[in-house]
């Protein structure tokens, strides 16, 4: 029988994820401000079944319990967000600072490191405080200094013990699903607004890498980009045109000027009068230097012709022989991570990526009558991404790590608690117990082994 152990290089770094909002809770304890997702999901029909985040999974008083899990796995890397309005309830520093937001990540990084787990964190995961939304929110420059100070004071608090940064996390979905098709926060649906808070966040990230370097030695820092993989779904023209389009607006827009090329000419020509306002230096300041480049990957799109489509006239198709997630827009396509990283290190100069987030849902997961929680598609779904990774970097792609998305059950955004990704499950009829999936023992093995056997 053919049987091979695929072996990860050494140091390779293997973890899960989380974010505030998504497993926090505690939304207005201890000074927290309100975030733009404590406003939207209060908002009747905005979550799919009605739920917020309030309490999540209360991981701000059972981080303890968490990372007692995350140890027993042999997790030895965690990606967390702060939650900035938990920071600086008004947004910005003259508001004031709650000095017991920054307590409770100083609590946060002390657990993590007292079982010999390396926090990354992100700055921005979408919980923009609300007080900063009423001034315009991201589509005004003055957010962007916001921004550079909260950065500022998180860095120089948390340091001394963090190392890893990481800027925001996908500014494609904050600002299209938060601002085109409205179904995040803010909940706004104008393409100016839309290429303007991703233009800002652009300057955001850039003008605050050199305060992350400065107030920590050593530092390594960077932006997590979501990458879709696209093509077309056939060999007509116009299908390629959409597909091309779709590459463009989703994937290169971003990428583009991070890697000190500006934005694509075909979108500006597309976008026309709903360009944002570009400053002289902006290019500059968005093309900063960094150390790594987060990856979050969950499929690929096959795109065609629409012309009824008012962005880009695109859209997505399914076949349906494929098998998918629980979503039916979520292909399982590991494929398409293999040439995400082939493409970054042809066309984008090989930096170093660490994939950021990987997962999936899975349908109808539930406690079985022996206690476990069986989720076999998830396990496989991880052991082909894995795969796909291995084979990127035995041809040269610079992937250095992978988080899985994510670590626990948690308020999945618009599908609130209706869609699992954890590789623990929480119980939320009871008292929030978390229960270690067979994923979750399957993500333990290949983490403490650093690979896999192949049967
Ligand atoms: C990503 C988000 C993350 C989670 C996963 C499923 O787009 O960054 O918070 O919701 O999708």
């Amino acid at each position: 029988m053919y049987n091979e152990h695929i072996t990860f290089p050494k140091d390779f770094v293997w973890g899960t994820a989380a974010a505030s909002y998504q497993i926090e809770g505690a939304a207005d304890t201890d000074g927290k401000g309100k975030s733009i997702w404590d406003e939207f999901s209060h908002i009747p029909g905005n979550i799919e079944d009605g739920s917020t985040g309030d309490t999540a999974c209360d991981h701000y008083h059972r981080y303890e319990e968490d990372i007692r899990l995350m140890s027993m796995m042999g997790m030895k890397h965690y990606r967390l967000s702060l939650s900035w309005p938990r920071i600086l309830p008004g947004g910005t520093k003259s508001a004031g600072l709650n000095i017991q937001g920054l307590d409770f990540y100083d609590r946060l990084i002390d657990a993590l490191l007292e079982y010999d787990i390396t926090p990354w964190v992100t700055l921005f995961h979408w919980d923009l405080p609300a007080a900063l939304q009423r001034e315009g929110g991201f589509a005004s420059r003055e957010t962007i200094d916001a921004f550079c100070d909260y950065t500022d004071i998180a860095t120089r608090r948390l340091g001394d013990r963090v190392k890893n940064w990481m800027t925001f996390n996908e500014p494609w979905v904050f600002s299209f699903c938060g601002h085109f098709s409205g179904v995040h926060a803010p909940g706004e649906k104008d393409i100016r607004k839309t290429l303007a808070v991703a233009h800002n966040i652009l300057v955001a990230h850039g003008k605050s890498m050199p305060i992350i370097r400065e107030n920590i030695p050593g530092a390594k820092a960077g932006i997590v980009n979501n990458l879709a993989w696209v093509e077309s779904a056939s060999h007509k023209q116009e299908d390629a045109d959409a597909a091309r389009r779709w590459d463009l607006a989703f994937n290169r827009w971003f990428l583009d000027p991070l890697f000190g090329r500006e934005y694509p000419d075909e979108m500006v020509k597309w976008y026309g009068e709903a360009m944002p306002e570009i400053k002289a230096g902006d290019f500059d300041l968005i093309a900063a230097p960094a150390d790594f480049m987060g990856i979050n990957y969950y499929t690929r799109r096959l795109v065609v012709y629409d012309p009824n489509d008012n962005h880009i006239k695109a859209k997505q198709v399914y076949r349906t022989h494929i098998l998918r997630a629980e979503f039916e827009e979520w292909e399982i396509y590991p494929e398409g991570l293999y040439h995400t990283l082939i493409r970054m290190k042809e066309e984008y100069g090989n930096i170093p990526i660490y994939i950021t987030e990987n997962g999936t849902t899975c349908p109808h997961e539930m406690i079985s009558d022996d206690g476990c929680v069986h989720d076999p598609l998830r396990v496989e779904y991880l052991r082909r991404h894995f795969a796909a990774v291995w084979q990127a970097i035995q041809e040269g792609a610079d992937a250095r790590g992978f988080f899985t998305w994510s670590f626990c059950d948690n308020f999945e955004w618009a599908f609130g608690f209706s869609k699992r990704f954890g590789l623990v499950y929480i119980d939320y009829e009871h008292n929030l117990r978390r229960i270690i999936k067979d994923s979750g023992h399957f993500a333990a093995d290949v983490c403490n082994q650093n690979g896999f056997a192949i049967t």
